[in-house]
């Protein structure tokens, strides 16, 4: 086989969400990358496939996911340095991500600098079942139904992200990202008519989760790994 790159989706927490097809396809590489923060820190992505497949070695690269534009420039760029020398050396390798890779997700801006260093890279992905897909069904809701839509939005900056959405009752709401912003996100469902219902998932999967209605967990900042479900205003009757 052609050396390849592989982005491999892990799921959002909960190793029993890893797909059959990303284990398969992480024990067919001969090398497989999970992102961290520092060298001596296990990253989540790394820490779930741990749980699922012990066996599988991980090698680990530092980004400097919360510094600035440069800091993580130069991260980002060690690290497809790193994977091309594996590249060049004939491996299949995976890169694995939190959720899904397609969203949200460092893996594309990776694959970006990868295939500005080796144009004939064969870059893949793998899906993954993604947080707000998990906050589903551990609560019971129906995200979206016959004609409604769905808005999933990043409120890294602020609750001004729910200004589109909010303006469809039809649209069933997910925002990722917003845990610092909690009590001004519940504040604007509030005016909306849209707290009612909204759903709070924190840290799902993993040793410490909270779970439950956005009204009771907005009375301070959550964790980086929360996910708001607010969904379509629907008849009761
Ligand atoms: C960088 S994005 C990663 C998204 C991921 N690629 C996906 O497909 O779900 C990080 C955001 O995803 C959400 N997230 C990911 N894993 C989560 C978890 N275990 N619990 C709650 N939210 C999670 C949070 O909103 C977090 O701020």
């Amino acid at each position: 086989m052609a050396p390849s790159l592989v982005g491999v989706g892990v799921g959002p927490g909960d190793p029993e969400l890893l797909t059959v097809r990303a284990i398969r396809t992480l024990r067919e590489a001969e090398r497989v990358f999970s992102p961290t923060m520092a060298e001596d820190s296990v990253g989540r992505a790394e820490s779930i496939v741990r749980e699922a497949a012990p066996d599988i070695a991980v090698e680990r690269l530092v980004f400097a996911i919360l510094a600035d534009d440069e800091a993580r420039a130069t991260a980002h760029r060690a690290a497809a340095e790193r994977i091309t020398e594996c590249l060049d050396a004939g491996e299949q390798v995976a890169f694995i991500t939190l959720g899904d890779p397609n969203v949200y997700s460092t893996f594309h801006h990776l694959a970006d600098m990868v295939r500005q260093l080796r144009a004939e890279a064969e870059i893949t992905t793998v899906p993954g079942i993604m947080a707000f897909q998990d906050l589903a069904a551990r609560s019971g809701t129906v995200v979206v139904d016959g004609s409604e839509r769905l808005h999933l939005v990043t409120a890294v900056d602020g609750p001004g992200a729910l200004d589109t959405p909010l303006a469809d009752p039809d649209a069933a709401i997910v925002i990722y990202k917003g845990g610092r912003h909690l009590p001004q996100i519940a504040e604007k469902l509030e005016t909306a008519g849209r707290l009612d219902g909204a759903i709070y998932g924190e840290l799902l999967g993993l040793p410490g989760q909270r779970l439950g209605s956005l009204r009771v967990s907005a009375d301070g900042p959550g964790a980086y790994l929360a996910a708001v479900l607010v969904p379509p205003t629907r008849d009761q009757g």
